[in-house]
């Protein structure tokens, strides 16, 4: 069985090649490189033993995208992580992320219609529901306006999947992560972004390393117990494992609906300073932090009810917030020593 990986390269994406490998899966990767380095590919053959194709092209630019497709297009699957996440760039460069998110997403289902391709995994997020009235939060929660053009991007290509699936032989599953941390036990994938970190653990990690003065924790007056909001963190290795689950639901012709949306966290929340504690508690370093003022677009607290997840699509979160600690800080000091 042979898997298209698109940004499979990347955080997640990385990841799951890992897991689709150590399940028996043949893996093809496309990745622009835009926010990873091609030396991941190398890392991953480290891991398995296997190296999967790698083709270098924009899945935004359609010619490129059908050139490929006319080659490889005996594919019994796709996971599509292509896409740019940066909250932040999102709101100062909405074009650019609507051309490249959505814009790739059409372009892979334009073709996934030409050739027959019938399965693909989307990497959404639990962003579409921006502060979720109740937690916590299942499937059947309203989804909010968005509070980011990225965020927007998510539930427009949900909205684009779910008509197409309506019209098509296509069947898609959704998976809405939650916040995903933490790195392979190896140490030699992890969470590498490029330039000055947008999320809260590789932030942590590279504070810790000396590589940044001090963390700011934004915002202490939130109406939680400790005031620092709310997030559900999972083990990126667990979020992998997800969507192995779900490919395989879908070859094996196991969905109930044409398109299907899971909440993919730990059913767990946690709070900016009880991250901190636990990273301390691993590293065993005092953290330089600081409290300041909130971030624009931060949500109060949201963390899911996985019970749609754990029962339907027979997968449940393993690891702990310590294990997600310990394994971004193990991951940074990798980065340091080379
Ligand atoms: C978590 C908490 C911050 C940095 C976003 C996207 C989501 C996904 C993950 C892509 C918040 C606090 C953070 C810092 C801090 N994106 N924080 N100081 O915003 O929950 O989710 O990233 O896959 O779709 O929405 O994640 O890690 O940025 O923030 O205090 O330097 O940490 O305020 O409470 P977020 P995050």
């Amino acid at each position: 069985m042979k898997i298209l990986v698109t940004g499979g390269l990347g955080y997640i994406g990385s990841h799951t090649v890992v897991e689709l490998q150590a399940a028996g899966f043949e893996v093809v990767i496309v990745d622009n490189l835009s926010n990873t380095h091609i030396e991941v590919l190398d890392k991953i053959e480290k891991i398995s033993g296997i190296r999967p194709s790698f083709f270098e092209f924009d899945l935004a630019d359609r010619t490129a995208c059908s050139n490929f497709f006319k080659k490889e297009n005996n594919i019994d699957g796709i996971i599509h992580f292509a896409a740019y996440k940066a909250v932040g760039e999102s709101v100062e460069k909405p074009l650019m992320y609507y051309h490249n998110n959505i814009g790739s997403l059409i372009n892979i289902m334009e073709n996934m219609e030409q050739y027959a391709i019938q399965n693909i995994v989307f990497s959404s997020s639990c962003t579409v529901y921006g502060q979720p009235d109740k937690l916590p939060v299942d499937e059947k929660a309203p989804r909010k306006p968005a509070l980011s053009p990225y965020g927007n991007t998510k539930q427009i290509a949900e909205d684009i999947i779910r008509d197409t699936v309506y019209s098509s032989a296509i069947k898609s599953i959704a998976l809405r992560y939650f916040n995903p941390v933490g790195a392979h036990h190896t140490s030699l994938i992890g969470e590498l972004p490029l330039g000055i970190p947008n999320n809260l653990l590789p932030f942590i990690t590279q504070t810790a390393a000396g590589i940044r003065k001090q963390l700011n924790v934004f915002g202490d007056d939130y109406n939680t117990p400790d005031g620092t909001p709310i997030r559900d963190y999972i083990h990126v290795v667990d979020l992998a494992k997800a969507h192995v689950v779900a490919v395989k639901r879908m070859i094996d012709n196991k969905t109930k609906l044409n398109f299907e949306t899971f909440n993919i966290g730990t059913g767990n929340g946690y709070s900016v300073l009880e991250v901190i504690k636990s990273f301390e508690k691993v590293s065993k370093i005092k953290l330089n932090y600081k409290i300041v003022g909130r971030r624009e677009g931060d949500v109060e607290q949201v963390w899911a009810d996985t019970s749609f997840a754990n029962n339907e699509l027979g997968w449940k979160a393993e690891r702990s917030l310590d294990e997600m600690t310990l394994s971004a800080w193990n991951f940074q000091k990798q980065l340091d020593k080379n």
